[in-house]
């Protein structure tokens, strides 16, 4: 087994929570990212379906959103040949390592975090202990793994910042065990906002299903909430701070053609509004179409899903043993 971890990548690691449908912004804000780095890393991508209890879960909307997310890492292409693919509470060592983390982090490191104050404040009924030290799992996630990168979204910065800060801590109390990874920021990485409210990032639980797209959205949806994206009234495609919409638009057609911004405009000059939406909604139901088929394929067959997420469990487990063994050794347990 170990032949597929050993060559001279450098080795990345990033998880996806399994919570509610994953939408254009996650595909282009990571998931065409990961798929990009497939062959130039050694990459292990995770469901983070542990993470997902933080706050309250339907256990049948769980299971099904926990193989939803898998069937789209295969359709957007993660290739279980090349990445190791794998639900996080497979490799029991995740819940068992952030134990040991756990103490070694101060209350007050977690209590400045600033999802855990948007969460609470958001889950007023439900700040539970789990929502207080999620920083520590994720940094167990990623530590478990000794990868040189971790690519996230500039919401999850300041959770690798402690996962650095952990494992430096640990390596100096106990000596080396971590390595202390890098954040792995993209060069084409588009932050997506919602279609009906530019200052807000698309989110899947916009209350307005028009605010964003789905992945497994159709195409005569996908071009319909195009169309009716909220832009200004000044009919330039240029980017600019006081035309948010527009710029969103030209971001989001950018990234899907692999175009610079500056490209876009370009190509659209002296064009209007309707033909620009139109066009931004058609790329991007082409992109997604494929993504749609692959996915209804996978997701209807549970039975090589499940194989394949065995198989990367095993290949997971592999390598989080043995970084869980040494830091247990080290801390003073008898193993
Ligand atoms: N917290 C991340 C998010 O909500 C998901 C996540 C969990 C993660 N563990 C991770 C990301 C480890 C990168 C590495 O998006």
């Amino acid at each position: 087994m170990s032949d597929t971890v050993n060559n001279n990548k450098k080795r990345a690691l990033s998880c996806v929570q399994p919570s509610g449908v994953l939408t254009l912004g996650n595909y282009l804000g990571a998931l065409k990212n990961f798929k990009a780095m497939q062959d130039d890393f050694e990459c292990l991508f995770a469901v983070a379906d542990l993470h997902a209890i933080t706050v309250r879960q339907q256990p049948a909307n769980l299971r099904a959103q926990i193989y939803a997310t898998y069937a789209l890492f295969l359709a957007i292409g993660l290739d279980p040949d090349k990445s190791t693919l794998f639900i996080q509470s497979h490799v029991k060592e995740h819940a068992a390592l952030s134990w040991l983390l756990s103490c070694n982090t101060q209350f007050g490191e977690m209590a400045r975090m600033t999802q855990f104050k948007d969460k609470s404040a958001k889950h007023a009924d439900n700040i539970n202990v789990g929502l207080f030290s999620y920083p520590v799992l994720m940094a167990a996630d990623i530590l478990l793994y000794t990868p040189d990168f971790v690519p996230v979204g500039a919401d999850q910065k300041q959770h690798l910042e402690i996962a650095r800060d952990i494992a430096i801590r640990f390596n100096n109390n106990y000596g080396d065990v971590f390595k202390v990874p890098e954040p792995y920021i993209p060069t084409k990485c588009a932050r997506v906002m919602s279609l009906q409210n530019p200052a807000q990032k698309m989110s899947k639980s916009d209350e307005n299903q028009n605010a964003f797209v789905s992945l497994l959205d159709d195409t005569d949806t996908i071009i319909r909430k195009f169309k009716r994206a909220v832009t200004d009234s000044d009919n330039r495609i240029i980017c600019s701070d006081d035309k948010p919409g527009i710029t969103n638009l030209i971001g989001i057609y950018g990234a899907v053609c692999g175009k610079t911004n500056k490209e876009v405009e370009e190509e659209f000059e002296g064009k209007g509004y309707g033909d620009f939406k139109l066009a931004v909604g058609e790329t991007v139901a082409n992109e997604l179409a494929p993504i749609k088929a692959n996915y209804d394929k996978y997701i209807s067959d549970k039975a090589e899903l499940e194989r394949l997420f065995r198989d990367g469990a095993e290949k997971a487990r592999y390598l989080a043993n043995k970084t869980y063994r040494k830091a247990m050794k080290k801390v003073g347990f008898v193993i």
